[in-house]
């Protein structure tokens, strides 16, 4: 991976952004950063407890502050996004003007769905299957206007994605 590069994966909950994220560092030897980890850090608490208490506008604001100072102090090669996070202008101009180039993780809703309701991290914006895939469908046209896109096949494993990103995008 060529030392200036800067990459953002977006996509939607449960299409892998974190684990992606995490074999691409190791297989490139770059650093990464999580935003979602960067939240719960400096916030002291975990994303699922600030949605639920001081509900999603106020979780936005959150997050793109915690984006800005990121990117000001702690930008990373490799940065893995909430799933909502490239939804709003103002977080795609401050990754954009920080150097990164966005790709997004585009996968089926049913494989998305299965990973959450599979994994252990709570996402209270998809506590149903029928709200989650509303939001899905609306999200499809905001994750289009990423510079890069890669296709998440059902049998894949986020070691075998990590490593065709490195090889179409970093060889
Ligand atoms: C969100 C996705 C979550 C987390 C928050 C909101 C979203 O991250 O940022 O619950 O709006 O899609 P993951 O995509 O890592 O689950």
């Amino acid at each position: 991976m060529s030392s200036n590069r800067r990459i953002a994966l977006t996509g939607f909950m449960g299409v892998g952004k974190s684990s992606v994220a995490r074999h691409l560092s190791n297989m490139c030897g770059v650093r990464r950063v999580d935003l979602d980890s960067f939240i719960e850090t400096a916030e002291g608490r975990q994303i699922a407890e600030i949605l639920d208490s001081d509900g999603e506008p106020a979780y936005r604001v959150i997050e793109s502050n915690a984006l800005a100072k990121l990117l000001e102090t702690d930008a990373a090669p490799i940065l893995s996004l909430g799933g909502g996070t490239w939804m709003f202008e103002k977080n795609r101009d401050l990754l954009r003007d920080s150097g990164y180039t966005a790709l997004w993780l585009e996968a089926s809703f049913e494989q998305c769905w299965l990973n959450i309701v599979f994994s252990r991290k709570t996402r209270p914006l998809a506590r149903d299957r029928a709200s989650a895939e509303r939001l899905f469908i609306e999200r499809q046209k905001t994750y289009c206007l990423a510079e890069w896109h890669f296709i998440v096949r059902p049998e894949m494993t986020s070691m075998e994605i990590a490593r065709q990103i490195r090889e179409e995008f970093f060889d």
